[in-house]
């Protein structure tokens, strides 16, 4: 117990031993317990605020190393963290979801720093060998982010990224509900983005071309009602008319166009 001295009902400064025998007691010390808890708890959410910001900033600081091997990739990863967001939203998702979503879109293609230049940055077309290596990449995002618990949760979303409804995608052919929804929602984002933005060997889909595309893989490739979802959800920001959109994590505002 505390024992330090208190104050009287009429405001003197008692002693310990004073305290003890008096039935004012408790009344007066629980002011002095309840201001040390909301000490403690402030200074617990401090440490809490301080460890995530400094794990924000190892994740920028990965993403900054993905930038300087292939700019492309980064301002894909950010385009596709932009629209896996817009579906979230469309599916209730929490606060806590949506920031879970975020860095698992970031961080999908991270794997890409461990793909050799001359098949990441190929200006044509992969051949099949190439190709290989290229799937490897939702592999080597896991390896690389698994044991930062910090990442730990979202390292198997970024693994199954490139797996398909009807069980054909890889690295293992998970099929429907097996694969996890956060992985079937980048998937529908980071095709639609794939889709619309022009690489060297040819130029990018309309959006509208792009959303024919998804409805027309439904089923196969995509999860249907995410798809119909994402329409939804890409409706309603087309009628925002914004030119920007703005990650938490990476903390930046990205022009829609030129992420
Ligand atoms: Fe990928």
């Amino acid at each position: 117990m505390h024992s330090c001295g208190g104050w009287d009902v009429n405001m003197k400064k008692t002693s310990g031993k004073e305290q003890k025998n008096s039935a004012n007691v408790l009344s007066f010390e629980r002011p002095f317990y309840d201001a040390q808890i909301r000490k403690f708890e402030a200074e617990i959410s401090k440490l809490q605020a301080l460890h995530k910001e400094t794990c924000e900033m190892a994740v920028r600081t990965i993403l900054r190393a993905l930038d300087h091997k292939d700019h492309y990739t980064y301002g894909h990863s950010m385009r596709v963290a932009h629209y896996a967001l817009i579906l979230g939203e469309e599916l209730g998702f929490s606060p806590q979801e949506l920031y879970n979503l975020e860095l698992a879109s970031i961080c999908h293609d991270i794997g890409k720093i461990g793909v050799p230049d001359a098949v990441l940055l190929k200006p044509s077309r992969l051949d099949a060998e190439e190709m290989k290596m290229m799937q490897e990449h939702p592999g080597k995002s896991y390896e690389i982010i698994k044991e930062f618990n910090f990442l730990a949760n979202v390292a198997d979303y970024v693994r199954f990224h490139h797996e398909r409804i009807d069980g054909t995608g890889y690295p293992q052919g998970l099929a429907g509900e097996e694969i996890p929804l956060v992985s079937r929602i980048i998937l529908v984002a980071d095709t639609f983005d794939a889709m619309t933005s022009s690489r060297p060997y040819r130029k990018g889909l309309t959006h509208q071309a792009a959303i024919d595309e998804l409805v027309k893989f439904s089923g196969t490739q995509f999860d249907g009602a995410l798809v119909s979802l994402f329409l939804q959800g890409m409706e309603k920001e087309n009628q925002k008319k914004r030119d920007q959109f703005y990650l938490q994590i990476v903390n930046e505002l990205f022009n829609k166009d030129a992420a």
